[in-house]
């Protein structure tokens, strides 16, 4: 599929085919797109967990639920915990000087291996290193760029996903996650059993309330010309119509045996 297409037909799916398996090949294409994102110093921050739902205690299912996580936990049958390695600047000056060799940062732009020794972890690693709290803030940044290729290459194989909030005391000592990963988000992960376009986009605002051009107070001006080929291309796609939508939710949750 086209990657407009794709970024285009991705929606937060809620209901999934509870009993229809995701193919492993199809998890694994997810896993690789999420480790070819960009990363700060190249590290590898993000560390992410597949648990097949049937594994887990029934128990455990039950307490991973938070008050925005709930039947879609049960629904999902494949269930990825993310979570940051705050032990990612380890090995820092390693991998930026491998990058210096492979001719990814060059002399042009001031490194070499003793810049990178020197001044990029004396003056910016290092101190940034001893403060989880800028480590969280600079890995979830990179957290959310690999989440985002992982989620757009699972649109792409035809699967359902959606991010959430999860019960992380639960998954830490069911999962036996060790104290220095600091839990993110959980990506659920099936075959849609709602319509995978969810009857259209969810709502956004115009690109001029959130994007501006030259300083914090001037507009971004949509080129209409441009919003029309996006159109096209399906990128922009029509808004949901909610009474259609309400609808099939119904069906759904009488499927399901779940409150209307
Ligand atoms: C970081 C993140 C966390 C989210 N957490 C939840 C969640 O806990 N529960 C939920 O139902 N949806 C969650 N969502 C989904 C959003 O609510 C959803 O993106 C929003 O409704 C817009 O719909 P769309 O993704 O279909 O465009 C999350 C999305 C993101 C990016």
């Amino acid at each position: 599929m086209d990657i407009k297409q794709v970024m285009g037909n991705r929606r937060s799916i809620r209901y999934f085919e509870p009993d229809k398996p995701v193919e492993r090949e199809k998890i694994q294409y997810m896993l690789e797109a999420m480790n070819r994102s960009s990363r700060a110093v190249n590290a590898d921050f993000v560390k992410t967990i597949v648990v097949f739902r049937d594994e887990l205690d029934a128990e455990v299912l039950e307490q991973l639920k938070t008050p925005t996580t709930t039947a879609e936990i049960d629904m999902a049958p494949v269930h990825m915990f993310c979570y940051l390695d705050l032990s990612y600047t380890e090995g820092a000056q390693g991998r930026l000087k491998e990058l210096v060799q492979l001719g990814a940062l060059n002399a042009s732009h001031g490194w070499s291996e003793a810049y990178v020794d020197e001044v990029v972890w004396a003056t910016v690693l290092k101190p940034i290193a001893s403060d989880p709290s800028i480590l969280a803030y600079i890995g979830a940044i990179d957290a959310g760029v690999a989440i985002n290729q992982g989620m757009l290459a699972a649109v792409d194989a035809g699967l359902g996903v959606c991010l959430h909030a999860f019960n992380t005391e639960v998954a830490k000592t069911a999962l036996g996650v060790p104290d220095h990963w600091l839990p993110l988000h959980l990506l659920l992960v099936g075959y849609p059993a709602e319509d995978p376009l969810t009857g259209g986009q969810r709502p956004r605002r115009p690109l001029s309330t959130q994007c501006f051009v030259g300083n914090a107070s001037t507009p971004w001006e949509e080129i209409p010309e441009v919003t029309e080929q996006l159109k096209k291309d399906g990128l922009i796609q029509d808004p949901v119509d909610a009474e259609k939508r309400r609808a099939e939710v119904k069906a759904l949750a009488q499927r399901f045996g779940l409150p209307e």
